[in-house]
């Protein structure tokens, strides 16, 4: 207790001497989350994450999260600097796409609009037309579908189609997917919907579709906090990783939310809900980060940038 008491009084003087925000998602553990709030930084989903970082005014971004959203903050604000507790935090989405297979797999396409999700990396998202995050995927998609565009989707197959299905827009699927949303199980849910049958379901669409059919809510991040004040339940089963119960706690003490089981016919869980790269943004990895730059800043290639904004402003233009 006294180490981490340690850790957020230094955390909380080098982010004022260093005019200095830290940004954080819904993934990050409590007390992560915690300190974003009592510094003034921000806790959001990965769109808005983006938004706040592009516009806010300090000199220094930490963002606590995974590469992806650093990535996104430095291509949006070149003139930052853009810390990360540790470089280390990546996604099996970004992994599972890299981009000389993605851009082939483009190539073989040329009639078709390239979407990709924001859990991507820099290069990826300077190869497509449009960026997009779970909030917003579905609007985009709708548009695109009425503009008559056929669509390459990449890179996570259960959000896409989840969007297919909701669209029924023509879209060609990279096979890619999140470890910790894939693990849900839409047969140990319905044991457990039995369990409690005046619960709601909240489920992220980076789940498999036979969990997604189950939910009374589905979407970002952000969304299902917000069905959380919304619906009258008392009771919650939640599909998506863990760190969002701090967020849905505090904004609804009286309501009692569920982790959604994983696995199902005994089948142990390997990430339980909760994501270990979001895990990596301990107190410790934000101080490091703040006391020595090195090796936790992030940089962008010049050329790389220019490409990657475009699809991204398209996106925040469109979510404006
Ligand atoms: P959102 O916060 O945009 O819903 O994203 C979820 C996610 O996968 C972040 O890793
Ligand atoms: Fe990637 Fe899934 Fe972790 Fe989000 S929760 S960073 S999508 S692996």
């Amino acid at each position: 207790q006294n180490e981490q008491d340690h850790y957020v009084a230094e955390i909380k003087r080098l982010l004022k001497s260093k005019n200095a925000t830290l940004v954080a998602h819904y993934y990050t553990d409590p007390e992560i989350q915690a300190l974003a709030e009592e510094t003034g930084g921000f806790i959001s989903d990965s769109l808005e994450m983006a938004r706040y970082g592009r516009d806010c005014d300090s000199d220094t971004l930490i963002v606590a999260g995974v590469k992806f959203m650093g990535e996104t903050a430095k291509i949006l604000s070149p003139e930052k600097t853009v810390l990360m507790p540790t470089l280390e935090a990546t996604c099996s989405l970004d992994l599972g796409c890299p981009v000389e297979q993605f851009s082939a797999f483009c190539d073989q396409h040329p009639d078709h609009t390239v979407v990709v999700y924001a859990n991507t990396s820099a290069a990826v998202k300077a190869r497509a037309d449009w960026v997009v995050t779970s909030s917003i995927a579905l609007d985009v998609v709708e548009y695109l579908d009425s503009q008559g565009e056929k669509i390459i989707w990449g890179p996570d197959r259960h959000l896409g189609a989840y969007i297919a299905k909701q669209t029924g827009a023509d879209m060609l699927m990279w096979q890619g997917e999140c470890i910790v949303h894939d693990e849900f199980s839409a047969k140990a849910l319905n044991d457990m919907k039995k369990l409690h049958p005046d619960a709601a379901v909240l489920v992220h669409p980076e789940s498999p579709a036979s969990v997604v059919d189950m939910a009374d809510a589905v979407g970002s991040t952000t969304q299902l906090i917000k069905a959380s004040q919304s619906l009258p339940n008392d009771k919650f089963i939640v599909a998506t990783d863990k760190g969002i119960f701090y967020k849905m706690q505090q904004l609804a003490p009286q309501k009692t939310f569920y982790e959604a089981p994983t696995g199902g016919n005994g089948a142990t869980c390997k990430s339980c809900a909760h994501c270990p790269w979001m895990a990596m943004n301990g107190l410790k990895a934000i101080y490091n980060a703040l006391t020595d730059t090195t090796g936790h800043e992030i940089f962008v290639d010049d050329l790389l940038r220019e490409r990657a904004l475009k699809p991204l402003d398209r996106m925040l233009s469109f979510s404006a």
